[in-house]
């Protein structure tokens, strides 16, 4: 009997990070699903996933959306019949000093960079406990935080306070959620440095000198340099890594 076809979700899949990793998981295979509220280009994502052969969805939604959430995966479920790796991704930037931001503000930094990133985990974790055999996982969920979440935030602008607070709240999210779920369910997070993306291509422009000066592999990063290594923890075999936090930065935080 050949096994079934490995699926994904992915959060904030439209563009960037969350894009290119979506594609690195059709190349291994998987069945995507891909979830954005930026309807043009998760369109273009859908059918560049389609052009690899794999099956593929896409959802116009707001990760913010607590019930959405667990409809959405309920639709996955009928659809596929499995979940296999959830990739909570989606995040947004947030500029503002602590005498300038609004209590509104700030709770719309929560509700979408670590509520959001809850939402999702409570969504898919049934179907993945229930996947669980002994000895084989029942699924994986990796999560991207932040360098910012240790340094505090960059100069660059685009990541103060807020956006450090709830990057560190995903960082506490994923150890607290490997105990929770373990053995079944392995929960690792990455740490993205200076990405280039469409998103930080602007307000990283004036800071490049700096950003590849301070960068001991000398170059800013790329969305593929994210998404090689969510394929890496979403396909490893065995896995005997859960909790775990990889830096992927260029060793720009090296210390
Ligand atoms: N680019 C970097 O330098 C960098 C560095 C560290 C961490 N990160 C993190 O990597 C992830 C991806 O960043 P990116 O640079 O690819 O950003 P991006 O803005 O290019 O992509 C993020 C995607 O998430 C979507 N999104 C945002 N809020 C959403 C919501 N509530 N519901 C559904 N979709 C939503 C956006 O529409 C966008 O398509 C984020 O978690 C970000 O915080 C990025």
């Amino acid at each position: 009997m050949t096994a079934p076809r490995k699926t994904a979700i992915i959060t904030g899949g439209a563009r960037g990070i969350g894009r290119a990793s979506a594609l690195a998981l059709a190349r291994h295979g998987f069945a995507v699903a891909v979830l954005d509220m930026r309807e043009g280009p998760l369109a273009q994502t859908l059918a560049e996933l389609k052009a690899l052969g794999v099956p593929a969805m896409s959802f116009l939604a707001d990760t913010a959306d607590h019930q959405l959430a667990k409809r959405l995966t309920a639709q996955v479920v009928q659809e596929w019949g499995r979940i296999d790796v959830l990739f909570n991704n989606a995040a947004v930037p947030q500029t503002r000093r602590l005498l300038e931001i609004t209590e509104a503000e700030w709770d719309a930094e929560m509700a979408v960079n670590l509520k959001g990133y809850f939402n999702w985990c409570q969504a898919v974790a049934p179907t993945m406990l229930a996947q669980a055999r002994p000895g084989q996982l029942g699924g994986r969920i990796i999560m991207t935080s932040s360098v910012a979440a240790n340094t505090g935030g960059s100069p660059h602008g685009i990541s103060k306070f807020a956006y450090a607070a709830s990057k560190a709240g995903v960082l506490g999210l994923t150890r607290g959620l490997a105990k929770d779920l373990a053995p079944a369910v392995a929960v690792n997070a990455i740490c993205p440095g200076a990405i280039e993306t469409d998103r930080t291509r602007d307000g990283f422009a004036p800071h490049m000198d700096h950003i590849i000066r301070t960068t001991p592999m000398g170059r800013v990063g790329t969305p593929e340099d994210i998404a090689v290594v969510v394929a890496f923890l979403a396909t490893m075999e065995p896995c005997f890594m859960t909790g775990e936090v990889l830096d992927v930065d260029g060793g720009a935080n090296v210390n």
